[in-house]
């Protein structure tokens, strides 16, 4: 088994999964292609949190759009409890999509302003199912019990509701169809601090209860490290590290997981490591480095680096694509 993989028979599987997107370049109409995901293995199984990191333009909600079924790969494999989702016909891909529900940094976003709570809630029912009418009024009241708003918010509009009880209503919202996975995208990068843990407590409430698999993304490495069960390091669209929590923030390998790390205040002194400099920005994903994309910023990098690309491979027990890490 190797660090990509969970322990348990997957829900969700991807296999070398890619997302290029065409873009106009330039005042003269040139086209160029963006790799803004490069090919990235994972799977992820019932009741398990995989988290998702990287900088801002990694390809995390490229990512998370392609597992929604958003948007559909360039190439590589998506399964969805062991159905391979480009196999699928449409009445299988509206199945499929029900299994997988996105929750947004932004829930004032996806919701509609004009809509109370109560519409908001029933509307996946009403698209989706043929359930009665009262039974979705009464799915509607159990979900807001179930995320901790009073019957009587029922009836109001989403801007009369604080940022963290419109996450309560975005969460319960993507939970009417009963999925199997949730992607979180920044769920609580919005909200006030105090706020924060109310919410990640509600999620790790519900993902008990409901055996939920969360892909989890966020630059919050604080947030991370208390609720992921393994994660996942992406870098300019390629996973460049998975493990377990234990590996990434006990030991991790490779020089960008590292950066990454020793740039997170640590509350524990004994885990306050020296700081690594994150030098420069990301280079663009429509030229990436040859050789390891990592290399242009890598304090370690030595000539391989700049020519061979480094595979993931198992090395102290985790999964890591570095030449510089021993296997
Ligand atoms: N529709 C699109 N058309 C062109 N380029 C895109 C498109 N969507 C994403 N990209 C590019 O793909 C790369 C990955 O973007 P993505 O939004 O997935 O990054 P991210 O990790 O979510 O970043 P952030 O942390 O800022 O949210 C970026 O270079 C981005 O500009
Ligand atoms: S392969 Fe080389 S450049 Fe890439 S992370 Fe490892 S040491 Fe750095
Ligand atoms: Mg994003």
């Amino acid at each position: 088994m190797s660090a990509g993989e969970s322990r348990d028979p997957p829900v969700l599987e991807a296999r070398d999964l890619r997302r290029t997107y065409a873009v106009k370049r330039g005042f003269f109409g040139g086209s160029a292609t963006v790799k803004a995901l490069a090919g990235v293995s994972f799977t992820l199984a019932a009741g398990e949190t995989l988290a998702v990191v990287g900088e801002s333009g990694s390809g995390k909600s490229t990512l998370s759009r392609l597992v929604t079924l958003i948007e559909a790969p360039t190439g590589g494999t998506l399964r969805i409890e062991g159905a391979d989702v480009a196999d699928a016909d449409a009445a299988q891909r509206r199945k499929l999509r029900r299994e997988v529900q996105m929750v947004f940094q932004n829930p004032y976003g996806s919701l509609n302003p004009r809509q109370t709570i109560a519409a908001a809630l029933e509307e996946p029912l009403i698209v989706s199912t043929d359930t009665p009418r009262a039974e979705r009024r009464e799915a509607v009241r159990t979900a807001m019990a179930r995320v901790g708003l009073r019957p009587e918010f029922a009836a109001r509009y989403p801007h009369m509701f604080s940022g963290g009880q419109r996450q309560r209503i975005a969460i319960a919202r993507a939970l009417m169809l009963r999925p199997k996975i949730l992607v979180l995208d920044e769920p609580v990068a919005a909200l006030d601090v105090s706020i924060r843990a109310q919410v990640l407590n509600l999620l790790a409430d519900l993902q008990d209860e409901f055996g939920l698999a969360y892909l989890f993304v966020s630059h919050d490495l604080g947030v991370v490290e208390h609720i992921a069960d393994r994660i996942m390091v992406i870098y300019l669209g390629h996973a460049v590290e998975i493990g377990t929590r234990e590996a990434i923030f006990g030991a991790p390998q490779h020089p960008y997981t590292r950066a990454l790390l020793s740039a997170t205040p640590s509350a524990d002194p004994a885990k306050r490591k020296q700081r690594i400099p994150l030098v420069g920005e990301p280079p663009s994903p429509i030229d990436p480095p040859r050789g390891c994309v990592f290399h242009p910023r890598c304090p370690q990098a030595f000539d391989r680096c700049r020519v061979e690309e480094p595979a993931l491979e198992r090395k102290q027990g985790r999964d890591v694509a570095c030449w510089a890490v021993e296997g």
